[in-house]
């Protein structure tokens, strides 16, 4: 029997790796997908192996990733209660999709990963296995097992003889890619805290950030970035460029009390520089170029997809009807916005487009021959009928 399990290089999931062979009697195959977290991809590769795994894939998803996955999300502007930019949320869908894919070309049996039993992350997993290959066998080993804590963990790996690296001491459940750094748990569990300085690990505080601020001009077309100060390049060469002048200047930071898919609220601290400001700039190039109606239904659909995306329904059929709905929307979606970075903050400083609606012109205080201001009392008399008959209601029934 072989099961493919996603693979971090942890010590959770290294864990889950003599666990399976003990409990299933399986063959493990190891797949780790980089999304732009920092590692030595090298030594994750040889430490499952070393742990027990029969093979290890290391598999560069990141260009797949930024195009695929973020840039989708960006075109809709979905952002999960207001605050959080989806970082995790859109991960775990191709996570699990290569998953799949190794699954099937090694006849595999199940597939199996780390996540808690509390946690959003089982659902969007588990959600995407049963969307692309819905008779695979899903094993979860933490709503199985007996481990119930860290030191449990680290007594079964020294039992089985996984190295157990001395940890940072940063005391926070993290996850990372090349959009987000997640930090839950530790102090931050009461919302009665605020962050500590330490809790940042990619950008600086504002308060640390230079005293002059960056300019930055973010060329779109069709609604996604495809220049950077006048410099073209790759969706994830663009978005590491973001993140290196966002986190400079102490922008992105965001923390949040957010409710769960799964019952209860919790608090997090997300760091996304590139993030916030590609969301930023992207809704002021909106601003100039959707009309009202559709800017105004697209802000609906953003919810619904951000609710969507967060609860791990990345392959349902009601996001491939969304996302067809607002790449309707990003047809005229091209330009360029200027901003200013500077201490945590992200300032308008300009927009252009070939598709700007706006109109001088029309919008003009002093004379103009476009608008006829007598127009204006037609349009609101019959606008204002509604309320002018329910009025007249009132004052006959004598409410
Ligand atoms: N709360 C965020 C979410 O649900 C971040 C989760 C971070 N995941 C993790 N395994 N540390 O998307
Ligand atoms: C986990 O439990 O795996 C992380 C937390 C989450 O998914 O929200």
């Amino acid at each position: 029997k072989k099961v493919v399990l996603a693979y971090s290089g942890g010590l959770d999931t290294s864990v889950i790796i003599p666990w399976l062979k003990e409990n299933y009697g399986c063959e493990v195959i190891a797949v780790c997908c980089n999304l732009g977290q920092p590692e030595d991809y090298a030594a994750v590769e040889k430490k499952a192996i070393k742990s027990g795994a029969s093979k290890a894939y290391i598999l560069d998803v990141q260009e797949e990733f930024v195009a695929d996955y973020i840039w989708p999300t960006v075109k809709a502007g979905a952002v999960y209660e207001g605050k959080y930019l989806l970082g995790t949320s859109f991960a775990r869908p191709l996570i699990a999709k290569k998953l799949v894919e190794v699954a099937k070309q090694e006849g595999a049996d199940a597939i199996a990963h780390g996540a808690t039993g509390k946690g959003n992350d089982q659902v969007r997993f588990e959600l995407t296995i049963k969307a692309l290959a819905p008779n695979t066998k899903i094993i979860a080993p933490w709503r199985e097992w007996d481990l119930k804590s860290r030191e449990d963990c680290m007594e079964f790996a020294a039992k089985h003889d996984i190295p157990v690296v001395a940890t940072k001491s940063h005391p926070y459940s993290m996850d990372q890619n090349v959009w987000h750094l997640s930090h839950e748990g530790g102090d931050l569990e009461d919302p009665a805290n605020a962050p500590k300085n330490d809790v940042h690990l990619v950008c600086k505080s504002p308060e640390e950030a230079p005293d002059t601020p960056a300019l930055v001009s973010i060329e779109f077309k069709e609604g996604v970035p495809v220049a950077v100060n006048g410099k073209a390049g790759t969706p994830l060469e663009l978005l590491q460029t973001l993140n290196e002048l966002g986190a400079a200047n102490g922008v992105g930071i965001v923390d949040i009390v957010e409710n769960r898919l799964v019952g209860m609220k919790s608090r997090g601290v997300y760091e996304n520089p590139g993030g916030a400001i590609i969301m930023y700039a992207h809704r002021e190039l909106e601003y100039l170029c959707l009309d009202r109606a559709t800017y105004h239904y697209k802000e609906l659909v953003a919810n619904k997809y951000a609710e969507l995306v967060y609860d791990g329904m990345w392959f349902a059929p009601l996001m491939a009807a969304l996302q067809a709905f607002v790449d309707e929307t990003q047809k005229t979606v091209t330009g360029t916005i200027n901003l200013k970075l500077y201490k945590g903050n992200i300032i308008s400083a300009g927009a252009t487009s070939p598709y700007s609606l706006y109109n001088q012109e029309f919008v003009t205080f002093e004379e103009d021959d476009v608008y006829n201001q007598a127009d204006a009392e037609g349009f609101i008399n019959l606008f204002g009928l509604p309320l002018k008959i329910n009025a007249l209601m009132k004052e006959k029934a004598g409410k």
